[in-house]
C-alpha cells in the first residue's frame, strides 16, 4: 500500500460505556461505516471493529502482542498463556495436552455432560412451570462441567461460579474499584489453595482431569496457577451464555426452531448464535511497532481492543448481519478468536452445548416459551450475554 493511502485513525468521542453496555451494535454500525479502527477515549483504546482488521491482528503476533502493558487480567489472575506470545505461550498451551480435545470428550467428558444435564434439568423442571434458564440451568451446568474437567474435587460448582465471576470482574476493573479488587484477590487465594491441594492429590492418583495432567508438567507453579484462573474465568460464562443466547434466539424465531428440530441443526443454531452475540466480545492486543492495519496508521504501543463481536456483524462479510439466521451462507465467525490463541475449549463448548444441553432442554420441555410478562435481559460489550431468560412451560 502507498503511504498516501494510509489513513489516520479517527477519534470517536461520542461513544460512551453505558451505551456500549446497553446495546453496542448501533454504535458498531456507525463506527464501521467510517473506519475499521477508532480511538475511543471512553474506553482508552483503539477499538477495532472491522472483520479484516480483527483477523489481521489475530494472525500477526509479531506486530500485535498479547502481552499488553498494564494488563488488568495479569493483576487479577496472574500471567497466563493468554497474555503471552509464542514460544512461551505455545509451551504452556501444549501442556494442556489432550484434556480439552475431542478424544477425551468422547472417552470421558460426554458422559459427564450427560450426567450434569440430567441433574440440572431435573432441578430446573422441579422449579417450574416457569424458571430462569441462566441461573437455574445454564450456569450450574457449565460450572459443574468445568469443575470436573479441571479436577477441583475439593470445591463446589457454586465456588467455580463465584471464582469465575469475581476474577472476570477484576479483569474488567477499569474503574479501579477497591471492592472489586478485594473480591478478585479473595478468589485468587481460594483458587491457589484449591489448586495446590488437588495437585498434591492428583500427582499420586492421576486421572483424566486438567489438574492431573498439569501436575506432571514442567511448568512453574506461578504460571500453572495463572492458567487455571484464566481457564476458570474463560471456560464457564461463555458456554453458559451460549446456551442462553441460542435458546433465546430460537424461542424468538420459532420458524428457525422448527428447522433445527426437523434436521437436528443444533450446531448451526449455536454457531450462528455466537456469531450474532459473541460471548467474549473484545480482547486486548498491543502494537509492537508503528504499523498499518487495514489501511489505518497505528502507532507503536497502541492498546487495541479487538472487537470480534463487532467484526462478526461486519456487512462486508455477512449479509444482513444484524439478523439471527441459521441459513446464512457459511463465513467463519471470530467468536472463538483466531491464530495461536484460538479458544482451547471450543470442542468442550460445542460438545456440552450442541451435543447435550440444548437438544435435551427442548426434548424434555417441548413447549418451552418466553415469558411474556418477564422479558429476557441482555447486557455487556466486553462480555455479552443474556443475563436473565425467564421461560414458561406446561
Ligand atoms: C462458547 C464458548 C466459548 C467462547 C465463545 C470462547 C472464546 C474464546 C476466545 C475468543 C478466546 C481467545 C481470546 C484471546 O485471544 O485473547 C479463548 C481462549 C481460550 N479459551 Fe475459550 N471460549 C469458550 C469456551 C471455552 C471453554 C469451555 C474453555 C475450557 C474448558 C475455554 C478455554 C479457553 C482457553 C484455555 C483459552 C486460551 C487459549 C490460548 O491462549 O491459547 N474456552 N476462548
Amino acid at each position: 500500500m502507498q503511504a498516501s493511502e494510509v489513513r489516520p485513525v479517527p477519534t470517536a468521542d461520542w461513544v460512551t460505556i453505558p451505551d456500549l453496555y446497553d446495546d453496542p451494535y448501533p454504535l458498531f454500525q456507525r463506527l464501521r461505516a467510517e473506519a475499521p479502527v477508532h480511538w475511543v477515549p471512553a474506553v482508552n483504546r483503539y477499538l477495532v471493529v472491522g472483520y479484516e482488521a480483527c483477523h489481521e491482528i489475530e494472525l500477526d503476533a509479531e506486530r500485535f502482542t498479547a502481552d499488553e502493558s498494564g494488563s488488568l487480567m495479569k493483576r487479577a489472575m496472574g500471567h497466563s498463556m493468554l497474555r503471552k506470545d509464542d514460544p512461551e505461550h505455545a509451551a504452556e498451551r501444549q501442556s494442556y495436552g489432550g484434556v480439552l480435545r475431542p478424544r477425551a470428550i468422547k472417552d470421558h467428558w460426554n458422559a459427564v455432560f450427560e450426567k450434569n444435564a440430567r441433574i440440572y434439568l431435573d432441578q430446573f423442571k422441579a422449579a417450574g412451570p416457569g424458571a430462569d434458564v441462566v441461573s437455574q440451568f445454564a450456569a450450574p451446568y457449565a460450572a459443574e462441567n468445568l469443575r470436573l474437567i479441571l479436577g477441583y474435587y475439593n470445591a463446589t460448582q457454586e465456588d467455580l461460579q463465584r471464582w469465575s465471576q469475581t476474577l472476570i470482574d477484576g479483569t474488567g476493573n477499569y474503574a479501579d474499584d477497591p471492592d472489586v479488587w478485594a473480591a478478585a484477590e479473595r478468589s485468587s487465594a481460594e483458587v491457589d489453595a484449591a489448586t495446590d491441594e488437588m495437585l498434591a492429590h492428583l500427582r499420586d492418583k492421576p486421572d483424566h482431569t486438567l489438574l492431573s495432567g498439569l501436575s506432571h508438567m514442567p511448568m512453574s507453579l506461578e504460571a500453572l496457577r495463572a492458567n487455571l484462573k484464566m481457564t476458570i474465568g474463560g471456560g464457564l460464562n461463555e458456554p453458559r451464555d451460549a446456551v442462553a443466547t441460542t435458546l433465546w434466539a430460537l424461542l424468538s424465531h420459532r420458524d428457525q426452531l422448527d428447522q433445527v428440530l426437523a434436521d437436528s441443526r443444533w450446531a448451526d443454531a449455536f454457531e450462528e448464535s455466537i456469531r450474532w452475540v459473541a460471548p467474549i466480545g473484545m480482547y486486548p492486543r498491543e502494537a509492537t511497532q508503528d504499523t498499518v492495519l487495514d489501511g489505518m496508521a497505528i502507532p507503536k504501543g497502541a492498546r487495541l481492543g479487538v472487537h470480534v463481536g463487532a467484526a462478526n456483524r461486519d456487512p462486508a462479510l455477512f449479509t444482513d448481519p444484524e439478523s439471527y439466521d441459521i441459513n446464512r451462507p457459511k463465513v467463519p465467525h471470530l467468536a472463538f478468536g483466531g491464530g495461536s490463541h484460538f479458544c482451547a475449549g471450543a470442542w468442550v463448548a460445542r460438545a456440552s452445548v450442541v451435543g447435550v444441553a440444548l437438544p435435551k432442554l427442548i426434548a424434555e420441555l417441548p413447549d418451552l416459551r418466553l415469558d411474556p410478562a418477564n422479558p429476557a435481559s441482555i447486557q455487556g460489550w466486553v462480555f455479552r450475554g443474556v443475563t436473565h431468560l425467564p421461560v414458561l412451560w406446561t
